[in-house]
């Protein structure tokens, strides 16, 4: 079987670095080259971070920097208080080889759509400015995009304001140009990720493997669930990003519902909210499909699984 094609927009990042880990030797993806936005962290840091997991990982991806700063608004928002001062505190790698291409990500997304025949899944795990830049640069590349599958958004509570999550609302105007843009759009939010709480149990369950990938998982999510457990009071804290990859890998994993789905970029309290018409309250023809639930134990599962991938030096 043909492996999917992706391409994975990122802002490392515990949890994207555990994306990046799943996407990387899954026999089903193949994962054409990473780019890197400011979210989490400066990009300055996330492509440190990205650059460092690679490394550590020993994964031949190339790796571009993209987007400092959002689309339109002045204000970078970044996590620290989640994900601390380099965007991904906790492991400690050897000095850094490994260096970003020289391509910036935007290009590198546009000219790696527009070669393609049409069968390459964009996963942004960020903020989704480097997707809408490379929309708005050459909107050629929308029709070539076979998904986007992006973690991000919420029905119900967000997660920097009752209203928004984080990924959305760094950049609410890129969420809005992709959401407009006509793509198949699959949104993998809060209401399924913050049913994946990576437990002490968990980590102590994916660190009985003797290999780099778990070393990698556990040194991340003790910093993670320590940050977790002090701005939400959770003992495990939601591994968000790979809930998309774990869709990709096995999409029974999610349950979809379709919905017309709209970005508040223009109200103060709201900013930056994922509007879906739930109930098709609106009567509009659905744009994205959402995630209403997920199977915890086969995410887990497919977590686990693709950790082991790191023992069989495939
Ligand atoms: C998202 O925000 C970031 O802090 C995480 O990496 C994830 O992509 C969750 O709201
Ligand atoms: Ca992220």
């Amino acid at each position: 079987m043909d492996k999917r094609k992706i391409i994975l927009d990122c802002d490392p990042g515990h949890d994207d670095a555990i994306a990046i880990m799943l996407a990387a030797k899954s026999g089903l993806l193949e994962l054409l080259g990473i780019s890197v936005v400011a979210g989490n962290q400066t990009v300055e840091k996330t492509v440190r971070n990205a650059l460092n997991v690679c490394q550590y990982l020993k994964l031949d991806v190339p790796v571009y920097q993209g987007c400092k700063q959002p689309m339109i608004r002045e204000k970078q928002m970044v996590a620290g208080d989640i994900h601390g001062e380099s965007g991904m505190d906790g492991p400690v790698f050897e000095p850094l080889v490994k260096t970003a291409e020289k391509k910036h990500g935007v290009q590198f997304i546009i000219d790696t759509l527009l070669g393609s025949e049409g069968d390459i899944t964009v996963v942004t795990t960020g903020p989704m400015t480097n997707l809408a830049m490379a929309m708005r640069l050459c909107p050629e590349i929308i029709s070539k995009i076979e998904e986007v599958v992006l973690m991000g958004g919420c029905y119900q509570l967000g997660n920097v304001t009752p209203a928004a999550e984080f990924n959305i609302i760094v950049d609410a105007d890129a969420a809005h140009v992709v959401f407009t843009s006509g793509c198949k759009i699959t949104m993998v939010g809060l209401d399924v990720t913050r049913k994946v709480l990576c437990y002490p149990e968990i980590v102590e369950r994916m660190g009985k493997q003797d290999n780099a990938a778990a070393r990698l998982f556990v040194d991340l999510m003790k910093f993670f669930n320590k940050s977790q457990k002090e701005v939400y009071g959770w003992e495990g804290g939601p591994l968000h990003d790979p809930v998309t990859i774990a869709y990709l890998i096995d999409p029974s994993v999610l349950t979809i519902k379709e919905m017309y789905t709209e970005i508040d970029i223009r109200s103060e309290q709201s900013y930056g909210r994922t509007n879906c018409d739930f109930f098709h309250y609106s009567g509009k023809e659905p744009n994205s499909r959402v995630a209403v639930d997920i199977d915890v134990e086969k995410f887990w599962d497919i977590i686990e699984d693709g950790i082991r991938q790191y023992s069989q030096g495939g």
